[in-house]
């Protein structure tokens, strides 16, 4: 046989698993060897359908990955070159998110698994974000359990001890919105389309931080949680005393400098008391993941770098398509529990909430005392 004949390469792949992600508004399938090796992928964000709404529609969302999910599944097992022969499970994003969506995605996955008889793996969507950083190759010299994560998304908001697979503590959330929906509603005050967290950034370079006096909730308190409902009602107040109609472009610059400036505060303190609470349980822990669509911002970023260098610890920032949405996540996380003797679940019913600290997350029931 030639080698690049596909039972060839069937071989070398073998333990590929297919990963599906549908619980919100990207529409994501990749394929990793069993190495972890993305050997295809792909993401369709949904923003344009969206867009006109000044939000994600549930309904809008799930449509689109019905329509969507069994050609992109299509095109990428083509390009990758790959039959179900080599595919030793079906990784399908099971919750927490809009259930719609969920419920599209992992049926779709139990299909593949039904008609190719393979085991079908519900993901844990936080759980896809808190492994990325192990996908090899990913952080220098490998990133082993215990590392501290940040996710900071536009529907989560958490730093999360990652303990070992299956195994995390939450150590601290927002009281009230995500950090990616506080700068989307940042954002709408200023005019800005939405998602607004990228263009909020674009127009913060040119305004001054220092301009407007907004607070920063929580700063300095212990543990490590947050709040931004009150400095998005602190901006909406300084919105309030310009005359009405849209803002001077100068105006809102140092709106939206101000207010990047207020959450980068907060989050490198709150980031500074996490590191401490974390490192009293894990002593010789030194490394701080940060995953998420804010992960993208590069103030955030430098704060975090400086802070986890105060602490003696290096931060992990994944590449941005890793940070956002995306499959990749999904298959990895089907990789390592594979690896860590999970068996498939048919069973298993999508669900919109999903803590990272559910009973369920762990690899073996802990006993009842
Ligand atoms: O992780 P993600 O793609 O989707 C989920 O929410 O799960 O995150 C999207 C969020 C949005 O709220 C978006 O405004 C925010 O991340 N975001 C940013 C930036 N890029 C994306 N926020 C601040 N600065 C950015 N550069
Ligand atoms: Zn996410």
């Amino acid at each position: 046989m030639q080698i690049g004949h596909p039972e060839i390469k069937d071989r070398l792949v073998a333990g590929a698993v297919l990963g599906i992600e549908s619980s919100c508004d990207e529409t994501a399938v990749a394929l990793l060897a069993g190495d972890g090796r993305i050997l295809d992928e792909t993401v369709l964000s949904q923003t344009g359908a969206h867009a006109a709404f000044g939000g994600v529609v549930p309904e809008v969302a799930a449509r689109a990955h019905l329509t969507h999910l069994a050609p992109l599944t299509e095109a990428v097992l083509a390009k990758a070159g790959i039959g179900s022969a080599a595919i030793a499970a079906i990784a399908a994003t099971s919750g927490p998110g809009l259930i719609g969506g969920l419920i599209v995605g992992a049926n779709f996955g139990k299909g593949l698994a039904l008609a190719w008889g393979k085991p079908f793996l519900p993901i844990n969507h936080l759980e896809a974000h808190a492994l990325t950083a192990r996908l090899p190759g990913l952080a220098e010299g490998g990133l082993a359990f215990p590392y501290l994560l940040l996710l900071v998304s536009g529907g989560h908001c958490q730093f999360v001890a990652v303990e070992g697979l299956g195994r995390y503590r939450v150590l601290g959330r927002t009281l009230d919105d995500a950090t990616g929906e506080a700068f989307d509603k940042a954002a709408k005050l200023l005019g800005l389309a939405w998602p607004g967290g990228p263009a909020l950034e674009r127009l913060a370079a040119e305004g001054d931080p220092r301009a407007i006096a907004l607070p920063r909730p929580l700063l300095g308190r212990a543990g490590c949680d947050f709040s931004f409902s009150g400095l998005k009602t602190a901006l909406a107040q300084a919105v309030a005393g310009f005359p009405p109609g849209p803002l001077p472009r100068a105006a809102a610059a140092d709106l939206a400098a101000s207010f990047q400036a207020a959450v980068t505060d907060v989050l490198a303190d709150r980031t500074y008391h996490a590191l401490a609470l974390f490192r009293d349980r894990h002593p010789g822990a030194a490394n701080l993941v940060i995953a998420g669509g804010v992960a993208a911002n590069q103030a955030i970023r430098a704060a975090l770098t400086t802070i986890a260098a105060r602490h003696g610890c290096r931060l992990i920032a994944p590449p941005l398509r890793l940070c956002t949405d995306n499959a990749v996540m999904v298959a990895w996380a089907g990789i390592e529990r594979l690896r860590a003797g999970a068996l498939g679940d048919l069973a298993h019913a999508p669900r919109p909430r999903w803590p990272l600290d559910a009973p369920d997350m762990a690899l073996t029931p802990t006993p009842v005392a």
